[in-house]
């Protein structure tokens, strides 16, 4: 029996409309993601991908088509569930970290689960085991801007983790980061889908790592001259 569907996508269509007219990204995406899995999501600049991402995690909807989670559908939610949605089962990690600069590494790791009104001292506890599991035990007082790349991503991690989610969505997550961090920042992000049988979803450029995902799934696009026309409906290649 195949493995059960955690996401099913059918004909998902997004468009954005602007002043000059109507951007099509993602036109007609039909798959199944299933849970557990660790899927790498390729394609061009501009082909869609953190606009797939967005629209997984419940921070947009699609113009047509359905996604459902689940057996849920996303774009049918209202905007309480959603946020629980959000706050409850997945975790985002941005390329660019996104930090509070003003917070310490701690406070910016913690901060979802505040939101959640959980017991703050578990929220705490929490976040900090999460930072201590990345090497940060010696940054938590340290705020954004004096903490490498790495370390903002490794926080940003911990933030994504502290509401233990069952998703993880990772938009570039070492696109920022040089060979080393970048490998580090994998492990991490491997280690949770393998220990804890997190579902996995990452964008990436880097095809080598694409290639050690399960599986990989290739947003086409149109024609490279400007203005991009419509995508054409990712391929999903199997390993
Ligand atoms: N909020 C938006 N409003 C208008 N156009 C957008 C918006 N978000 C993305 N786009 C456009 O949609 C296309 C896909 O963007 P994106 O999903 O960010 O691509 P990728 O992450 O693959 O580089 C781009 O041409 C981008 O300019
Ligand atoms: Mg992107």
């Amino acid at each position: 029996m195949a493995a059960k569907a955690l996401y099913q996508l059918q004909n998902v269509t997004k468009n954005f409309h602007l002043e000059g007219g109507v951007i099509e990204v993602l036109r007609g995406l039909t798959l199944d993601i299933a849970a557990s899995a660790w899927v790498a999501l390729v394609g061009r600049s501009g082909s869609g991908k953190t606009t797939l991402l967005h629209l997984l995690g419940g921070l947009d909807k699609p113009s047509a088509g359905h996604i459902q989670l689940d057996g849920q559908d996303i774009a049918r939610m209202s905007a309480a569930q959603l946020t629980s949605l959000r706050r409850q089962r997945i975790g985002f990690v941005f390329q660019s970290y996104h930090l509070f600069p003003e917070l310490t590494a701690w406070e910016n790791a913690v901060l979802p689960a505040l939101h959640w009104g959980r017991d703050r001292e578990a929220a705490y506890q929490n976040a900090r085991q999460w930072l201590h599991a990345f090497g940060l035990d010696d940054r938590l007082q340290h705020r954004p801007r004096e903490l490498s790349g790495g370390e903002q991503q490794r926080v940003a991690i911990a933030r994504a983790l502290v509401n233990d989610p069952d998703i993880i969505l990772a938009d570039e997550p070492t696109g920022n980061l040089d060979a080393a961090a970048a490998r580090g920042i994998l492990d991490i992000l491997k280690n949770v889908h393998l220990e804890q049988g997190k579902t996995l979803i990452m964008v990436t450029h880097d095809q080598a790592l694409a290639s050690q995902a399960d599986r990989v799934i290739r947003l086409a696009d149109g024609p490279p001259p400007m203005p991009r026309t419509a995508v054409t409906p990712a391929v999903a290649r199997e390993k």
